[in-house]
């Protein structure tokens, strides 16, 4: 009898033995064909949340006949998710921006299409985006965003400046951008780093304890004074030129190059003494608003005659000054632009690439090339 019990023990060991193997194959097979699915998705560049997402949402197949698309694989990453768009998020460019899918959600519900979206998107910071999408509806992206140097943060300013002055959309981009709508010398953008493409403007100063780091004493032989001082770099370029200028027959001299901010309230003051306060506005820079505190600005003289616009020296400069990297900052021109009136003796060192690429340009104004190229 007990020889029977053991064995009938012995085969449900067996039988159980037997399920428990089925079972663990059919779970190794579960995880086997779920890894498979998983890996498929993430060989196609989609992350393993997201990729365990668009498979727990059915989502595969469309996944796999789109292949790799960077906004849908944020979109799967995202809390923000919304099944509806997930159309719209295959059509909108990718932006290494912290609530793209929110925002992109939110300008959706707006109204705009996918275009308006790349369009607004391609313009703005994750910021500007998210402050835009409190706006209403706009109607005229287009064409101001045809400009890649168009902001979307300055949309409304945009519209506002260009039906007030009829300007061309690309000319109010260029004054909004540089901020000439607003108030000359008021909350200006503080410009902290030397470098010979800084900008300094009306609208963009340097602190009062600005002095740029490799300030040199100019020899008395290049300047008008002997205490002349500038940036080392926009000095030997001056010495370059002026030895060219000097072996063709033009003598050169630098009447003014770095002045510290102390050395800008003395001038002010001067020429209100001499020629009143609506000069000084139209010619000279507030303290802290004038290039010549960056050491790249150079007031260039003839020693052959006191006005330097009708000297040949003045025609020399016009003609080669580039090819040693220096431009002539306030040109008739763009008197609208620098906010300054032409000064024929002012010049400005930027180094030979970008003085080469303003000359090939119609002497492109400083200001439109930072717009253009480092207002980034
Ligand atoms: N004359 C120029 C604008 C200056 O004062 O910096
Ligand atoms: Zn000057």
């Amino acid at each position: 009898m007990k020889k029977v019990k053991r064995i009938k023990a012995r085969r449900w060991l067996v039988i159980l033995g037997e399920v428990i193997g089925l079972i663990l194959c059919l779970c190794l097979g579960v995880f086997l064909f779920y890894q498979k699915q998983i890996s498929d998705l993430t060989k196609l560049g989609y992350s393993k949340i997201a990729s365990e997402k668009i498979l727990f949402s059915k989502h595969k197949d469309y996944i796999m006949k789109l292949g790799e698309n960077k906004t849908v694989n944020k979109a799967f990453e995202s809390e923000d998710y919304i099944e509806d768009n997930l159309d719209n998020y295959s059509k909108i460019k990718y932006f290494d921006q912290k609530d793209l899918i929110s925002n992109i959600n939110k300008l959706l519900e707006i109204g705009y299409s996918n275009s308006d979206i790349n369009i607004i998107l391609s313009h703005g910071t994750n910021e500007s985006v998210t402050e835009f999408t409190k706006h209403e509806r706009v109607h005229y992206l287009e064409e101001y965003f045809e400009y890649d140097y168009a902001k979307i943060e300055n949309y409304d300013r945009y519209v506002n400046y260009s039906d007030q002055f009829g300007s061309s959309e690309e000319d109010t981009i260029i004054y909004i951008n540089l901020n000439i709508d607003k108030e000359d010398y008021v909350d200006p953008f503080i410009v902290e780093e030397f470098s010979i493409d800084m900008l300094v403007n009306r609208h963009r100063s340097l602190k009062e304890d600005y002095v740029p780091s490799d300030l040199v004493t100019v020899d008395s032989k290049y300047a008008s004074s002997n205490d002349c001082q500038s940036s080392r770099i926009a000095y030997n370029a001056f010495i370059e030129m002026y030895n060219k200028a000097e072996s063709e027959g033009y003598q050169l001299v630098i009447n003014s190059a770095y002045r510290s901010y102390q050395d800008q309230l003395d001038i002010i003051d001067t020429y209100r003494n001499a020629y009143g306060q609506s000069y000084v506005d139209k010619y000279v820079a507030r303290a802290g608003f004038s290039e010549h505190q960056t050491g790249l600005a150079f007031d260039i003289g003839s020693r052959n005659s006191n006005i330097f616009a009708d000297s040949k020296e003045y025609e020399w400069m016009l003609q080669n000054a580039h090819l040693f990297g220096f431009v002539l900052r306030y040109d008739k021109r763009y008197e609208d632009i620098t906010q300054f009136r032409y000064e024929p003796w002012h010049y400005r060192y930027v180094g030979k690439e970008i003085a080469k690429y303003l000359y090939e340009h119609n002497n492109m104004s400083l200001e439109e090339y930072y717009v253009l190229f480092l207002d980034r």
